[in-house]
């Protein structure tokens, strides 16, 4: 059986009546790479719920953020959405994952391709100064359906754009895409539709995907994540197959469905 310990919820904030993220106490043994994952759960009706959340913090921070939707009727988030400050809920102690830069190759421009709650790991790894080390240029493109669901998205991008240590190099590097699909907004369109007709290259001004020197992270929907390989894999890109085998591109799979 896994080894699991708690920690204690120091704060939570609700960013519409889908989305919410929450922070936790982090015991210092508690190690992790920007990017993973790890069990978060709580024992509902004498019953342990687990579900793999994103590590939405940066390793170098002391205390542990989670991006959550709240699933209708979704046996852990049903009772995770009403959590408060003080309350506890239970960590699996070893994060693991497959969204690291370890396992992408030397490239130039690193493309961050999520959707919904797939953000997490990103907010994570905008602010990993290797990431800025091992690429001249980040490109985070964040798909939602509506324009209220990027709010916790656009929170962490202005946090991490003012930071004592990170903002100068983040303002300079890192380019923030959010796109919406159902309602009218400065951008609009899937995050694969924008890539696959070169609307998000225009609207940026940048570059075509060069397989190359471009590297690519992915976190979304299983439809999203399929999706999205099925574009890479016909441009040429290689997928890192699994930990510890370098590839063009890394997804991760984990994500909360109830
Ligand atoms: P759409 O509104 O066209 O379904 P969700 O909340 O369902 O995970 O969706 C979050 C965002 O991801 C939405 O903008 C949604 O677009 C988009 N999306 C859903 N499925 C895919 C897919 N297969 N590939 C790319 N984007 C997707």
């Amino acid at each position: 059986m896994a080894k699991f310990m708690t920690a204690t919820v120091t704060n939570v904030r609700h960013w519409s009546d889908k989305l919410f993220s929450f922070t936790t106490t982090r015991e210092p043994s508690l190690r992790f790479e920007n990017g993973q994952f790890i069990m978060v759960g709580m024992d509902v009706d004498g019953r342990r719920v687990v579900r793999a959340y994103s590590i939405a913090s940066a390793n170098h921070e002391d205390e542990l953020e989670f991006y959550s939707i709240k699933v209708p009727n979704g046996p852990l988030t049903s009772r995770l959405k009403e959590i408060r400050a003080g309350e506890t809920v239970i960590l699996s102690a070893k994060p693991t994952g497959t969204l690291v830069i370890r396992d992408l190759r030397p490239g130039r421009r690193l493309f961050m391709l999520a959707t919904g709650t797939g953000f997490a790991p990103f907010a994570s790894l905008i602010r990993d100064p290797e990431v800025y080390d091992r690429f001249e240029q980040v490109i985070l493109v964040r798909g939602a359906r509506h324009i209220t669901d990027l709010a916790y998205g656009d929170a962490i991008v202005a946090k991490v754009r003012e930071d004592e240590y990170m903002g100068e190099i983040v303002r300079e590097r890192l380019v923030d895409y959010p796109t919406v699909t159902r309602e009218p907004f400065v951008h609009t369109g899937r995050v694969t539709g924008v890539i696959e007709s070169g609307k998000l290259f225009a609207d940026l001004g940048i570059a075509p995907l060069d397989r190359q020197s471009d590297r690519v992270m992915i976190c979304g929907s299983k439809a999203m994540l399929t999706d999205c390989c099925t574009m890479l894999d016909g441009r040429g890109f290689e997928v890192s197959d699994r930990i510890g085998s370098p590839g063009d591109y890394v997804i991760e799979r984990a994500f909360v469905d109830s």
